[in-house]
């Protein structure tokens, strides 16, 4: 079997024909993002400081000794990457070499080894190619690709394992938020709680960085948001939420996102948007979001629309950001009269709170290109060369 990236020894281990999914999905069946999985996986092991074994299995749970590391120290990182059904009937994945390459880069900060591009690249065409009837058609839907890696040696000694496992994933998926692009989220601004620390592990797709997410965020859904926007470590500037970057657009229509900190993912759509700059009419820039110039901002009229930038959550129009009542910057701006009371919540509604001309307008122009309508920059997608067949 020869595959477009050249990972010769991958083996096939597929299931019968006849046990795997024969048509196309239907709307019906459709779930929202991340429920529904594919006929099969990819694995390959690292042993021995040396990646062996690639293959594709039939998707099914994991066996993992009790002790592996990645239990106790959360020593597992991951991607999200998508693929889409584009108007010839071919797949085609969107910048995953950048996915690649930032998977390494969570490696080295988590003390795990890399994976050369091309095993990773060969490993997600592959797998989408076995899996390709999975490719949803609908407009909002696309086939989500979830590489992860986990420390797999049993020891209870706290140090780098030497021994891990990549395992991908594909999951059919439709919007991160239900309503889709037209129902613009509420984030929940909190000035208690940071998911990641200056100098910590913010650059990493790490575990753990979701998992210091869950308490605000559970807090958040209590009040009524979707995500959390996180502050500094300085409670000056805005950063980014549990899932994606954020930006602010001015009324001159200019779109600003904050700089790739150390507190901040460097999100392959906020690159992408950037590099839109100046392009379909787009004007973005990369600045800091200082929390007192977006709160005027918000309050004065001069930012009329906000939003969020991820794989996942694509362009998500932000209405509103609301604040906990108890926590002391809530406290602040509700006695300088910066926030008005919506829902006993005290609030920031950010120009009507519904999806503004900018964000809709960007959403065309990044969705065009992710499914062919528009004509996409130089090698941002790959089609899903057909190798496969049996
Ligand atoms: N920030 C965080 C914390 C994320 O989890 C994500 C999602 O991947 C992003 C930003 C957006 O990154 P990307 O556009 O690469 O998906
Ligand atoms: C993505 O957008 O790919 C993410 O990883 C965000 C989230 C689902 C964790």
């Amino acid at each position: 079997m020869v595959n477009s990236y050249n990972l010769e020894d991958l083996a096939y281990h597929l299931k019968p024909k006849a046990e795997r999914r024969q048509k196309p999905l239907e709307d019906g069946e459709l779930k929202s993002f991340g429920k529904m999985f594919t006929d099969h996986m990819f694995l390959i092991n690292y042993i021995g400081g040396q990646w062996i074994n690639p293959r594709i299995v039939p998707l099914q749970p994991l066996q993992i000794h009790p002790a592996a590391k990645v239990l106790h120290y959360a020593q597992t990182l991951f991607e999200g990457i998508k693929a889409y059904m584009h108007p010839d009937d071919e797949v085609y994945l969107f910048r995953a070499d950048m996915n690649a390459n930032r998977l390494n880069n969570s490696g080295n900060i988590l003390c795990m080894p890399n994976i050369p591009l091309e095993v990773q690249l060969a490993a997600y065409h592959a797998l989408i190619d076995v899996d390709r009837i999975w490719v949803p058609r609908q407009e909002d839907a696309s086939l989500y690709v979830r590489p992860n890696m986990f420390a797999t040696q049993a020891e209870f000694g706290v140090a780098p394992s030497t021994t891990y496992t990549l395992c991908v994933t594909l999951s059919p998926s439709g919007s991160y938020y239900p309503g889709g692009f037209n129902s613009p989220v509420k984030l929940l601004l909190t000035s208690i709680y940071h998911r990641v620390a200056k100098s910590g592990t913010g650059q990493a797709k790490a575990g753990g960085n979701y998992a210091a997410s869950l308490r605000p965020l559970e807090i958040g859904r209590k009040l009524g948001s979707k995500q959390v926007l996180f502050l500094d470590s300085l409670c000056e500037s805005i950063t980014e939420t549990g899932a994606m970057n954020f930006a602010t657009i001015n009324a001159n229509g200019q779109i600003v996102t904050p700089p790739f900190t150390d507190e901040v993912l460097a999100g392959i759509t906020a690159t992408s948007v950037l590099e839109l700059d100046g392009k379909h009419g787009l004007k973005v820039t990369q600045k800091p979001i200082r929390l007192d110039e977006m709160v005027d901002g918000i309050n004065s009229g001069t930012i009329t629309e906000a939003n969020g930038f991820g794989t996942a959550a694509v362009i998500s129009s932000v209405g509103r950001i609301i604040l906990d009542p108890k926590d002391p910057l809530a406290k602040k701006l509700m006695q300088e009269g910066k926030v008005t009371i919506e829902d006993e919540q005290p609030t920031l509604k950010i120009g009507n709170g519904e999806v503004g001309e900018v964000t809709r307008h960007l959403y065309d122009i990044l969705t065009g290109i992710h499914r062919g309508r528009i004509k996409a920059p130089e090698g941002w997608l790959k089609k899903v060369e057909r190798n496969f067949s049996d």
